[in-house]
């Protein structure tokens, strides 16, 4: 059984580690596993993933692909193999396709199916079915594609994919790779040129990856932003896929390493894609030892090992503009914030309040519920640090409003604590890191089940 299909929830707490030890690999990556098994369903041929993400929300996704006509099979060898049907070729799933937790995968899928003839209700859990899904159905509705939405424009939505498409040209409201994605992917079935406009950077894997499936993608860097421009009705071809290690879930033993004292860990084979590594950065300016080793290409991103040791850090501010290179890493860096020397300010949040929980405001509960000073705005946080010894933190237990990265930040906090932390319930970990415990506890941590 899954564990967020656990009914009753999963307490966890952390204690105070000694120094944590090891060399590890994480999960591959959740914003390429998803891509992946997306664009290999709508290619020519069998496309072949090494290193796929086995977590809840890409498992989701491959099921969908499945559901729309395209295999997506995991073989004895730990490869999955996905028999692609054409940019033309999904057909209507015969039941509504449960995205569960995941943004990324109905947001992207909603995209790629809105350009064909197909009907399909598109659902997910009370986290997924509160978060705003506007920001693509109105775009997707541009290129002809009709949408039955709940309350709000939310979850449960059945979409119509359009019989007869037109091009889009769409400057993002929103710093959203997901978004950016979904227009590419209507785009590939829209005939003529689809344009994205996108003032502010994000993650770029979506044009990455559609160019090496053979897209007829070109990217212009033109003064209101970054012009991603998809010829449509052209078909893609099948791949060989490598997806190394995420560097969202890197952070997590990154920064456990940074705050426990005596620490020093290797995390191999990390993604490192420049519009993922805000989090890197960002250490490295608190003082935090972070080398990176072994730099090299992989399946078209940069990826390395990355060598952390136990540092005092100091409290930096974080510019706005750095926010989409390091959006899912607030959390994590709140917890490394609360153990520096001074201030931490953390600005351009405003997206935050519309991740899996409204995460602003989980972290500062879950701060102040361990001792630590915090001050926020409508897209602000200021985190006061509690020093390198921790010694007045932790003590607290955490509400984790089902997101998997206000579970895990808060376990990490406890390593370096004075008192341990407790988490209200772990089972969302598994939507995108389900061995967070093991590779952790692996490394000298102290995760374990709460006495009853
Ligand atoms: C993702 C984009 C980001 C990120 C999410 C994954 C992606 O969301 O938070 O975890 O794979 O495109 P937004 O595009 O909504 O910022």
């Amino acid at each position: 059984m899954s564990q967020t299909s656990a009914v009753a929830p999963l307490p966890l707490l952390s204690r105070r580690s000694q120094g944590l030890r090891g060399r590890v690999r994480v999960p591959g990556d959740k914003s390429m596993s998803h891509r992946a098994l997306m664009f290999g369903a709508v290619a020519l041929g069998e496309t072949t993933i090494r290193g796929l993400l086995e977590a809840e929300d890409v498992i989701n996704t491959a099921r969908a692909m499945t559901a729309l006509g395209a295999s997506a099979v995991r073989g004895p060898d730990g490869v999955w193999r996905v028999q692609g049907v054409g940019v033309a070729g999904l057909r209507s799933p015969a039941q509504p396709l449960d995205f569960g937790n995941s943004g990324t995968g109905v947001r992207l899928a909603m995209g790629l199916m809105a350009t064909t003839p197909l009907t399909a209700t598109c659902v997910g859990d009370a986290s997924l079915s509160r978060r705003p899904m506007g920001r693509v159905t109105v775009p997707l509705s541009a290129f002809g594609a009709r949408f039955e939405t709940a309350e709000g424009g939310r979850l449960p939505i059945t979409l119509h994919g359009a019989r007869n498409p037109v091009p889009v040209a769409y400057t993002l409201p929103v710093a959203s790779a997901q978004v950016k994605s979904a227009v590419l992917l209507a785009g590939l079935n829209a005939p003529g040129r689809t344009t994205v406009i996108e003032p502010t950077p994000t993650r770029d894997h979506t044009e990455r990856m559609l160019k090496g499936f053979g897209a007829r993608l070109a990217v212009e860097h033109k003064p209101d932003g970054r012009h991603i421009t998809i010829e449509g009705q052209h078909e893609l071809t099948a791949q060989a896929l490598d997806v190394p290690g995420d560097p969202s879930s890197a952070a997590f033993p990154m920064v456990a390493a940074l705050v426990t004292a005596g620490s020093e860990i290797v995390i191999e084979n990390i993604m490192l894609n420049p519009t993922r590594t805000g989090l890197i950065d960002t250490l490295i300016e608190m003082g935090g030892s972070i080398a990176i080793e072994n730099r090299r290409l992989a399946g078209g991103e940069e990826v390395g090992d990355l060598h952390v040791k136990a540092s005092r850090l100091r409290g930096v501010t974080v510019p706005a503009v750095r926010a989409p290179s390091m959006i899912d890493e607030y959390p994590i860096l709140s917890v490394a914030a609360s153990f520096a020397d001074g201030t931490t300010r953390m600005e351009g949040l405003e997206e935050l309040r519309v991740k899996e929980s409204d995460r602003l405001a989980a972290v500062e509960a879950g701060l102040a519920a361990n001792g630590v000073t915090t001050r926020s705005g409508r897209d602000w946080l200021e985190v006061d640090g509690g020093g390198a010894d921790g010694r007045k933190l932790g003590g607290g237990t955490v509400v984790t409003h089902m997101d998997h990265r206000i579970a895990m930040s808060f376990l990490v906090m406890g390593f370096a604590a004075a008192s341990a932390t407790r988490v209200d319930d772990s089972r969302f970990i598994a939507t995108s890191f389900p061995d967070f415990t093991g590779l952790m506890n692996g490394m000298g941590a102290k995760i374990e089940a709460p006495d009853r």
